[in-house]
């Protein structure tokens, strides 16, 4: 068992399958985080004793537990130490006699109990492997927050100082450490699971902790999403992609779309009648809300677009792109174009039927952690092509971001320290170097 997993697994997997990538791909204009207030909002306190947690679905059982660790791995300082939540499940697990395998899922940039009951494909090869799960949480989100509270952890960019991938990895380092001695499974090969900066963070700790894990299986991890790796209009292009290959003139509506949004909004009375057609709970106090939300959706959309029912951002059918552009080219005879994406888009936030009005910004909170690691660490830059491109036409304009991070936290980018620390270009060698 241990040696085949060895041998399929000591690879680092990049696969590009759509994971869903929830904010790794949203950072460069300050758009809104998923919703996962709305779906997390009773969050319970840290408890003293580990509790199996109440189940909705039956195979995701997992006992909650907190480890404590250093806020800063890379400092002697004096400083506090918080609680890391983390998820296990020990029912398949052969134990270390059989040297039987520990499935570490890298928590991302949110609640790690959403990303544990999302990631299925852990739970359903546990029990071939005879293999523990176990899926951290990252600090500053869910539970796993420094300075015993969110507002704590966010007040200003000394105390965020401590949100970056680094000690996410040394996080998980120590942990797994730490828990194979508590289990006397020091022997027990360790392999990486994560999606989305989750994924990137797997493929990362494998570079960093190669001694730590056997293998990763980074999915949908946009590790070259950095610099000029990759062209900037990479993203936008793909999500796009996704829409044209379902209906050219779903394409074309939502392309054209914008202008309508715009010209509409400029007439009298023209954002109180957005807000109407749109139907959403308070009026406008700008265009631009509603087209970030519509854009949103759109991205979340490519996103999760499984071929099978899911709820990971939002409860959706299977094949949600071809739902929405049912909408949008088969709205009655007549229809606006801003009649039809207002049908389209509600596929995505009102499959269930049962919103009442839409709320544009439903994050209470404002400064959300993604936005910090992307005005640090997690510069991606990412712009919307003339014509390949459905969204409006955009230009990643490094010096504004750096002014908008400056505005919203006090601080400078980093965009060449991802590609510094972890790598990424290909660069042809003189050696390789073809005479
Ligand atoms: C951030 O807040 C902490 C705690 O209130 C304070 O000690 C520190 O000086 C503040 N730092 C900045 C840069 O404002
Ligand atoms: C290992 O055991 C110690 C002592 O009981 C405990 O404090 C620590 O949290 C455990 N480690 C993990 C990762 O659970
Ligand atoms: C959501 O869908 C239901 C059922 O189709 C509909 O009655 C309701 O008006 C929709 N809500 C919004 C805000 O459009």
């Amino acid at each position: 068992m241990a040696k085949s997993s060895r041998i399929i697994l000591s690879i680092i997997v990049i696969i590009s399958i759509s994971f869903p990538s929830a904010l790794a791909l949203q950072p460069f204009k300050f758009r809104r985080t998923p919703r996962l207030s709305g779906r997390f909002s009773k969050q319970t306190k840290p408890q003293p004793q580990p509790q199996p947690q109440p189940q909705h679905q039956q195979q995701h059982q997992y006992e909650t537990k907190y480890y404590e660790q250093r806020l800063d791995h890379f400092s002697f300082a004096d400083l506090p130490n918080f609680q890391q939540r983390y998820l296990i499940n020990t029912e398949h697990w052969l134990g270390p006699f059989h040297l039987a395998p520990i499935f570490l899922y890298c928590g991302n940039e949110g609640d790690i109990e959403w990303f544990a009951v999302n990631s299925g494909f852990m739970w359903d090869v546990a029990p071939k492997f005879g293999a523990m799960l176990v899926f951290p949480e990252h600090r500053y989100y869910g539970e796993s927050l420094p300075y015993g509270s969110r507002e704590e952890a966010y007040r200003n960019a000394t105390t965020l100082s401590y949100l970056t991938a680094e000690q996410a990895l040394a996080d998980f380092a120590v942990l797994i450490t730490d828990l194979k001695r508590n289990l006397s499974a020091e022997a027990c090969p360790v392999v990486l699971f994560g999606g989305s900066y989750g994924g990137m963070l797997a493929a990362w700790m494998r570079l960093k902790y190669p001694h730590i894990s056997i293998g990763a299986l980074a999915s949908s991890a946009p590790i070259l999403q950095f610099e000029d790796i990759v062209p900037a209009e990479t993203f936008y292009d793909l999500v796009s992609n996704d829409f044209k290959r379902e209906s050219t003139s779903c394409f074309n509506t939502i392309k054209k779309s914008w202008g309508e949004l715009i010209s509409e909004g400029q007439k009298e009375n023209g954002l109180h009648e957005l807000a109407k057609t749109f139907r959403l709970c308070r009026d406008l106090s700008k265009t631009e809300d509603l087209a970030d939300w519509l854009e949103s959706a759109y991205s979340y959309l490519a996103m999760v677009d499984y071929p099978y029912p899911s709820e990971f951002m939002m409860p959706l059918p299977g094949y949600p792109i071809r739902e929405v552009c049912n909408k949008i080219d088969n709205s009655p005879e007549g229809s606006s174009i801003l009649e039809r994406i207002f049908e389209g888009v509600s596929v995505y936030y009102n499959y269930t039927g049962k919103v009442d009005c839409f709320e544009l910004d439903d994050d209470p909170h404002g400064l959300d952690g993604w936005n910090w690691q992307a005005c640090t660490e997690m510069v991606m830059p990412m712009s919307s092509s003339q014509d390949a491109s459905m969204f409006p036409t955009y230009d990643f304009s490094y010096s504004s971001f750096q002014e908008e991070c400056w505005k919203k936290f006090k601080v400078v980018p980093r965009p060449r320290w991802i590609t510094t620390q972890f790598g990424g270009h290909v660069r042809e060698s003189f050696f390789e170097k073809k005479i």
